[in-house]
């Protein structure tokens, strides 16, 4: 098979950001040839902060729609673009706010720290967002024995429950590309390469968890395999994240312990896409000024953890 050619539409996108003054920002599940033309590519936690700070007249966002609406949230002066439209996370779309009202109803002394993964509406109900890159030292400063409710991620919350010792009120969410990825797959995998050290990501089943070396971000796994001294690592994330970690550490080996590691809303960004959304200003994302304003404060402090 050929290999295809992106330095065409590659150049062209950058061009068209040099004349718009625009940020292109790349989460690490993005396809190889859209994080290679990416002024930055990274976990969520990176991304949030960059598109606080950018002076970027437009943030061109490759990701998943809860992302961008998290820059807008920071960012309402820029012109806040997603790559496609239609890419959203399906792990977002479990919890409404209208379901989150009512489990505050029910425990009306606890505070709401929600994920990241979350759509707006969700974040104006929430007190403190997080990602899986500080989630625990969020909830790790919260006083004892103040009630929480987490959501929507169970897994993320069970790891949060494991790392810091609280007890946390959870919602049934999950990611269905982490839950695709089975013990007996790690097991395979391990078998295959004896040696190598198993990164999962908290979204991962709790029995993936608890065989891991470590639990990583996106890019905690790409800091940890970069000052490892191991030379082989089992990636329990999506697959995209193995193109950035063979890139920065090229003489180490990756190894994905399944096919179905992929999220399909990731993939929906082609860098055609990309470079039409850009070139047209289309995808606008916009949120009512009232949710923005009440979701703000719970993001400020999300992007003020390390
Ligand atoms: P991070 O890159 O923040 O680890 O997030 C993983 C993820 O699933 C984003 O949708
Ligand atoms: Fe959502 Fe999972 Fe895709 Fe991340 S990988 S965007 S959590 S479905």
């Amino acid at each position: 098979m050929n290999k295809v050619d992106y330095g065409p539409l590659q150049e062209e996108l950058r061009e068209l950001a040099r004349e718009k003054n625009a940020l292109i920002i790349a989460h690490n599940y993005q396809r190889p040839e859209v994080q290679d033309v990416a002024d930055f590519t990274g976990d969520s936690l990176e991304l949030s902060r960059l598109a606080a700070e950018t002076d970027a007249h437009i943030i061109l966002f490759c990701g998943v729609h809860f992302m961008a609406e998290t820059a807008y949230i920071l960012s309402p002066g820029k012109k806040v673009l997603l790559s496609d439209i239609n890419a959203g996370c399906p792990m977002a779309d479990m919890i409404t706010a209208g379901d989150l009202v009512k489990m505050k109803a029910e425990h009306p002394e606890a505070l709401v720290v929600a994920y990241v993964n979350t759509s707006a509406a969700v974040k104006a109900e929430t007190d403190i967002c997080c990602t899986s890159a500080n989630a625990a030292r969020v909830v790790s400063n919260i006083p004892a024995g103040r009630e929480i409710i987490f959501v929507p991620d169970r897994n993320l919350a069970m790891y949060v429950e494991k790392q810091t010792g609280r007890r946390l009120i959870k919602w049934d969410g999950f990611c269905p590309t982490h839950d695709n990825i089975t013990l007996d797959d790690i097991l395979r995998t391990k078998q295959e390469h004896p040696e190598a050290v198993v990164l999962a990501h908290p979204e991962c089943l709790p029995e993936v968890q608890e065989i891991a070396g470590s639990l990583e971000s996106t890019s905690g796994m790409i800091r940890y395999a970069s000052g490892s001294s191991a030379g082989e690592f089992i990636i329990a994330t999506e697959m995209g994240l193995i193109h950035r970690l063979k890139k920065e550490n090229p003489d180490k080996d990756f190894y994905s312990p399944t096919k179905r590691a992929i999220c399909p809303n990731m993939k929906m960004t082609t860098l055609a896409k990309a470079v039409q959304t850009l070139r047209e200003e289309r995808y606008q994302i916009r949120l009512d000024e009232h949710i923005r304003k009440r979701a703000l404060a719970a993001v400020e402090a999300m992007v003020s953890y390390t």
